[in-house]
């Protein structure tokens, strides 16, 4: 049998790269949001959440490669994530993944999983 991955599915580096480039152009102009980002520039960080995205879904495991195992959950404990910061970081998510057009089941899946992946991240309450 032909295994096709999500990775694959939705077309592959340049749809997660599409994806990550306008989440970040959110970030970047997000009053919330942009100060957690320690570095000035954002390209790193972009390039890190893309990596991160195209190895969980199926494609080349160049994340991995560089960063090791993943930890996301405590990779965020420096940041202070409550529900605003995960509404905001899911709102830019939202609009970056509506421009891509994705077809259904795809979009669905997509989604769902960062909506779950985010809720996981909340560290601070209220
Ligand atoms: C890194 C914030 C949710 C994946 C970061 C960084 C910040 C941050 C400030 C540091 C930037 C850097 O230097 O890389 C947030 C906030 C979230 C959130 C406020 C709201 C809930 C998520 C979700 C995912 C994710 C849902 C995955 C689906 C990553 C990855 C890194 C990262 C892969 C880089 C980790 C590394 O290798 O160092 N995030 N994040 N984040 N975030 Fe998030």
């Amino acid at each position: 049998t032909q295994e096709v991955t999500f990775y694959e599915a939705v077309g592959g580096e340049e749809t997660f790269r599409r994806l990550v480039h306008r989440f970040y152009a959110g970030v970047a102009a997000d009053p919330l949001l942009r100060p957690l980002y320690p570095e000035e520039d954002l390209g790193p960080a972009e390039e890190r959440l893309r990596l991160f995205l195209i190895q969980y879904w199926g494609g080349p495991h160049t994340y991995g490669e560089r960063r090791g195992h993943p930890r996301l959950r405590m990779r965020h404990v420096p940041f202070r994530i409550g529900e605003a910061e995960r509404d905001a970081w899911l709102g830019h998510m939202r609009n970056a993944v509506e421009e891509l057009e994705l077809p259904e089941p795809l979009e669905t899946m997509l989604w769902d999983y960062l909506v779950m992946a985010a809720n996981s991240l909340i560290n601070t309450p209220g």
